[in-house]
């Protein structure tokens, strides 16, 4: 599931193509040749699966091609925050707190009263290998520059050890010829498989939660979003008996139905004004890839579906699969009303919340017009009240949890610096 989420995110600009599993995959081979342990190889590699996963917004994007960075901060430490909140991941956001700090002939070990993981210097390291790999160059006639360059960087920026081992791996051909190959993943996968994890109910959720903020926290505008549409498809649930025996199900379809969002680039996220038609061929392509980056985990099978499902529209006018009435299962309707009325009351880059009356309004014409199930849309206004305090609540909540990861991210002064924000709508 990483792997796929990182596929979805390096998507998202064509200067990433690939970088978090080229980056895995120079660090998986340089880490087995200096002997690393399994549990150590296995961090690695997730680490480096992730390591810019606090890049993804606006203010925090990368300069991926820049080889020395003037302000790393701006992307580890919310790297750091997003997966420090779930507890097995804990060990991973230290790793990736850390994996831009220089090595300084030892100095490195310690940063800011912190110690940095050496596996931070060797993601460091596998990143500096591969953002120099320059797309349209034959990738054999590149290596004696990127080798040298790395060389003369030993014991400054790399820690000599670790330089060792990628010489030595850097001399055979087939390392490079792996590198650039687009079955890299593939080739990942098979030679250093990682296995399953294995995750109680609590965990899952927790899990559900991290990936919600991966998804929600890139823009401010998406920032409580999920946790809006889960409290109501979890609302709408409950009250129509839907999957009685797996409450959960509901809970984290809702937080994970956007995951797709992932491959929406920022800037249209926060766009104030005047989407093109090449931002709406972006948007479209989201619950697609809500489906792709969930194949393949059965745990989410039915979570997948719904989710891929959350746009289409009972009279096949929605998007992307134009399924039409009982082509789309109770989960999916459950959360297209969620969604839309969740949407409708929250702020967009162009507008505050709607007013609960409209919303009403709109809400009830989409059942009307056999746009939305009549049935949950009726559902939801006989327990209006008690439906949107709970939406309001979780928003609200999710809005702090927003804060807090900007104060631990030190971007607080965006969230402060927005003071046309709305109040989070009743
Ligand atoms: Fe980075
Ligand atoms: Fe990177
Ligand atoms: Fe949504």
């Amino acid at each position: 599931m990483l792997s796929s989420i990182t596929a979805a995110t390096d998507l998202i600009s064509p200067v990433l193509v690939d970088h978090h599993k080229k980056v895995s995959f120079v660090a998986a081979t340089i880490g087995k040749t200096l002997g690393l342990d399994e549990h150590s190889l296995r961090r690695l590699i997730l680490a480096a699966a992730v390591h810019d996963i606090g890049g993804l917004s606006i203010k925090t994007r990368v300069q991926t091609f820049e080889f020395e960075l003037t302000d790393p901060d701006r992307h580890t430490l919310p790297g750091y925050s997003l997966l420090s909140g779930f507890e097995p991941f804990a060990d991973l956001a230290k790793i990736i707190r850390f994996h831009h700090v220089y090595w300084q002939d030892g100095q490195g070990t310690m940063d800011r009263g912190k110690d940095v993981p050496l596996l931070s210097h060797l993601v460091h390291l596998s990143d500096r290998i591969a953002v120099q790999l320059a797309p349209n160059r034959e990738i054999l006639n590149q290596k004696k520059d990127i080798v040298q360059r790395i060389t003369t960087e030993s014991g400054e920026m790399f820690v000599p050890d670790q330089v060792e081992a990628f010489l030595e791996v850097a001399g055979k051909e087939v390392f490079w010829l792996d590198l650039v190959s687009p079955s890299v993943n593939t080739i990942l996968q098979q030679r250093f498989p990682l296995g399953g994890m294995d995750l109680d109910r609590g965990e899952l959720l927790d899990l559900a939660e991290m990936f919600r903020r991966v998804i929600d926290f890139r823009s401010r505008f998406t920032a409580t979003h999920s946790s809006g549409v889960s409290a109501v498809a979890v609302a709408l649930a409950n009250h129509s008996g839907f999957k009685k025996d797996d409450p959960d199900r509901m809970k984290i379809a809702g937080l994970m139905h956007d995951i797709g969002k992932l491959v929406v680039p920022p800037e249209i996220l926060e766009k104030r004004q005047g989407l093109t038609s090449e931002d709406l061929a972006i948007i479209y392509k989201h619950p697609y890839y809500t489906a792709e980056i969930l194949r393949g985990i059965e745990a989410f099978d039915d979570i997948g579906l719904w989710g891929s499902l959350h746009h289409e529209r009972l009279d096949g006018t929605g998007y992307p699969y134009k399924k039409a009435a009982e082509e789309i299962p109770e989960g999916a309707r459950i959360l297209s009303v969620a969604d839309t009325f969740t949407a409708l009351m929250e702020d967009r880059p162009y507008r505050c919340g709607v007013s609960a009356s409209s919303t009403d309004r709109i809400m009830r014409d989409m059942a009307a017009y056999h746009k939305l199930d009549e049935d949950f849309v009726g559902l939801l206004y006989e327990n209006a009240e008690e439906i949107n305090d709970k939406r309001y609540e979780a928003q609200t909540a999710a809005d702090q949890t927003h804060r807090h990861f900007l104060e631990e991210s030190r971007l607080l002064d965006n969230y402060l610096e927005a003071d046309d924000r709305c109040p989070v709508n009743r």
